[in-house]
């Protein structure tokens, strides 16, 4: 028997990508007037780092009528997009005209298609100009970002739906200073901490020029939620998912939500004498308090299984919150997604939207990024068709979950996934695949897979569909 989950009449379907992921055609693709990014730069230099050497081949540059249209034809009514800071303003000081004829048109597009424009001013994409600074370290960076919001607020203003700040900054905090995943990958705790503060402050210095401006449109920021499971209810496992849970979520969250980075994890950075104070102006501080955010985008994909440390760490050499404060925890026989190796947890999704209402005041809110990344779909195909129902499953039960948080008056809006057409992922290029629509790299074709058809049946209806035996697994 079929249970039906419905969904109010102007909940948000829609899709999220970003432009380093989307718009060029290879790393050495500057039309527009762009300028070098640190991917531009990584990639040219070490090529061996990324899946099979590629760089984004998406070209949305040229092809965004066509894909916005897709976006449409799935019966989405929002699209989450990002302007690359490196495409308004190429040298940190002067606007590309070229860069914001594209950009009016892109959002025009989507307007013409009742799209609900969401843009992101910075989605991992930093300009090397600001990188030869030193990049997040270097405090005049945040001032930077500052001047690129300001601009990006006065020429698109109320073209744009909602504006958000930053794109996961814990993962860009991570990759580029604790784990070697992203340019210059430092290896520098303290630095970390130094950059984690300067992008904080940048986030609100966009804030606070966006209220000056008293645009009709709103403003968030955008988080990668990876909620820690502790490995057992000892103590020490428990005060290791507090730490993760401090490091990923709060840092960000309480700051940005509620005005004040969290004094419990200060206390434990001053221990090790590893909190930047001497780099914490007062004025940054109030700057904090001062201004707040309308509606916070929540990405979701794996939960953090933790547990206590099995050695004592070398507090001289501190490398990663993973490696001094909690140890990954690998659960025996659980719920993977092999290809991309994270873990398939969707009631997680369910608990996060709780901890928004009953932490953050119930702050407007929504799923702005969830997905399935698969490799070798080519293998699943049936008449030219990638049946991927194993995607179908996966964002049906994180629905489902969404829908019980909506019963319980979560303030939860919309729905983005990640995404709807293959995209560039970072370091494993196009290894993994997102989309609900095939992108053949060979022609640059759009292919529909099966999961295209169920989205569009789900957007037009507001509807989820499950069976009564799906319901009672989930
Ligand atoms: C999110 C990012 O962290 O996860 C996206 O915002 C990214 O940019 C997505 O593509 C999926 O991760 P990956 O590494 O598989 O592409």
């Amino acid at each position: 028997m079929d249970v039906k989950k419905i969904f109010p009449e102007d909940f948000l379907w829609g899709s999220a990508t970003s432009a380093e992921q989307i718009e060029t055609n290879s790393s050495n693709d500057f039309r527009g007037g762009k300028s070098e990014t640190t991917w531009n730069h990584w990639f040219n230099q070490e090529k061996s780092r990324f899946f099979d050497q590629q760089f984004s081949q998406n070209d949305f540059f040229s092809k965004y009528k066509e894909d916005i249209k897709i976006a449409k034809s799935l019966n989405f009514n929002s699209l989450r997009v990002s302007i690359s800071w490196a495409r308004l303003i190429p040298d940190g000081k002067n606007v590309n005209e070229e860069g914001v004829n594209f950009y009016k048109e892109v959002f025009e597009n989507m307007r013409k298609n009742n799209l609900k424009v969401f843009v992101v001013l910075h989605h991992f994409d930093l300009p090397m100009f600001a990188q030869n600074k030193g990049g997040w370290v270097n405090k005049t960076v945040a001032d930077d970002f500052a001047f690129f919001a300001k601009k990006a607020f006065t020429i698109f203003g109320n073209d744009v739906d909602a504006w958000f700040t930053f794109n996961e900054p814990n993962i860009v905090i991570s990759g580029t200073y604790w784990k070697n995943g992203i340019y210059p990958h430092e290896n520098n705790f303290k630095d970390g901490m130094i950059a984690m503060w300067n992008m904080i402050v940048a986030h609100h210095k966009a804030i606070a020029a966006f209220r000056t401006l008293n645009l009709q449109t709103k403003i968030g920021f955008i988080h990668a939620i990876i909620p820690a499971i502790p490995r057992s209810n000892h103590q020490a496992d428990l005060k290791a998912a507090r730490m993760s849970d401090l490091f990923e979520i709060e840092s960000f969250l309480e700051p940005i939500i509620n005005g004040e980075f969290p004094q419990e994890l200060i206390r434990e950075l001053e221990i090790h004498n590893l909190w930047p104070k001497d780099q914490i102006l007062d004025e940054e501080i109030k700057l904090i308090r001062d201004y707040k955010i309308d509606l916070i985008g929540l990405n979701y994909y794996t939960p953090n299984r933790v547990k206590s440390l099995s050695y004592m760490p070398n507090w001289n050499n501190p490398i990663a919150p993973e490696t001094h404060w909690f140890n990954h925890y690998d659960l025996q026989n659980k719920r993977m997604n092999p290809y991309r190796g994270w873990e398939i947890f969707p009631k997680a999704i369910y608990d996060i939207l709780l901890m928004i209402k009953n932490k953050y005041q119930n702050i407007e809110c929504f799923i702005s990024e969830n997905g399935m990344g698969v490799a070798g779909e080519k293998q699943f195909k049936v008449n030219g068709i990638i049946q991927d129902d194993y995607r179908i499953d996966f964002h049906k039960e994180h629905i489902y979950w969404i829908h019980k948080a909506l019963n319980e008056n979560v303030n939860v809006i919309g729905y983005q996934m990640w995404t709807y057409i293959d995209n560039w992922s970072w370091l494993n290029a196009y290894k993994n695949r997102y989309g609900f629509i095939e992108l053949d790299l060979k022609t640059g074709n759009r292919i529909p897979k099966k999961s295209a058809t169920w989205m569009q049946q789900l957007a037009k209806t507001n509807t989820l569909v499950i069976t009564t035996a799906e319901e009672n697994k989930y």
